[in-house]
């Protein structure tokens, strides 16, 4: 990544104030991708990690400064114990892999979702490199692993449970603790989902209330940079009313 290259702010509807955008990502269809190409699913999920590599790099140039990412679902301990165990060293090498870059590239990256159920190893990697790139201002990078958005709105709706009068702002601050975040839940902006289904799966719930869903039928590791600009275009087409009407017509 050009450290130099300026993003693109969001400016809303064209009134708001500039701001980077917050932009989630469900990077399905490895499987799929790797049972086309004959290969075992967990060349797919190489494939992906690929794909999230380039997401990464291409992210702080097309006005994001929030990037979450669905890498491992609380549902998906239900696969089969080989492809889980897979997919989390996978994730393990990343995160030691990428740590000096991402520090060197002024990215912070946070995991969010449960730890208690993760490997001891991975655990520690995650601590290593949250450590190592706390300090980065380019892009916050989310990844959700063990993550359900119901269990983190449950878990924070028990810690909750003496306080009588709860706005939404303090239970966005609730949530945001109860999934091991850094600050308030954020609003997602932008919703992003590859490999054609057209479902949430548990993820963001609370945070993507008004995000802009857009599907894409590319599979995972097919997603290029240009198809995150295609995303983004086609969000700043989009007319963003949060309930209200459009101010022309209410005069
Ligand atoms: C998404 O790809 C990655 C994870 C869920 C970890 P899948 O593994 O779900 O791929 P498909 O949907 O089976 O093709
Ligand atoms: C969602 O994909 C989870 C991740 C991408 C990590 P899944 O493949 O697990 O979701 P479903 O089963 O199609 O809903
Ligand atoms: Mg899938």
């Amino acid at each position: 990544m050009d450290p130099n290259r300026v993003a693109k702010p969001y400016y809303g509807n064209g009134n708001g104030e500039p701001r980077l955008l917050h932009v989630a990502v469900i990077p399905d269809g490895n499987g799929r991708w790797a049972a086309m190409r004959g290969l075992a699913r967990t060349a797919g999920h190489e494939a992906g990690v690929a794909a999230v590599r380039r997401l990464v790099s291409a992210a702080p140039e097309t006005g994001i400064g929030m990037l979450s990412l669905y890498v491992f679902s609380a549902d998906n301990w239900e696969r089969p114990q080989t492809e889980v165990a897979s997919l989390l060293g996978l994730l393990e090498s990343f995160f030691r892999e990428e740590a000096d870059r991402f520090r060197g590239a002024g990215i912070r990256l946070r995991v969010i979702g449960r730890r208690d159920r993760l490997p001891e190893g991975l655990r520690a990697a995650i601590a290593a490199i949250e450590k190592q790139t706390a300090a980065g201002r380019n892009l916050f990078l989310r990844l959700a692993i063990d993550y359900s958005a119901q269990d983190a709105i449950l878990r924070a709706a028990c810690r909750m449970i003496s306080s009588l009068e709860i706005s939404r702002r303090e239970f966005a601050r609730v949530l945001g603790l109860a999934n091991h975040g850094d600050g308030p839940a954020p609003d997602v902006d932008l919703l992003i989902r590859t490999g054609g289904e057209q479902r949430l799966s548990d993820f963001l719930l609370w945070e993507s209330a008004y995000a802009e869903l857009v599907f894409s039928p590319k599979l995972w590791p097919d997603f290029e940079r240009g198809d995150l600009e295609a995303a983004l275009e086609e969000f700043r087409r989009r007319d963003r009313r949060f309930g209200r009407i459009p101010e022309a017509v209410a005069g």
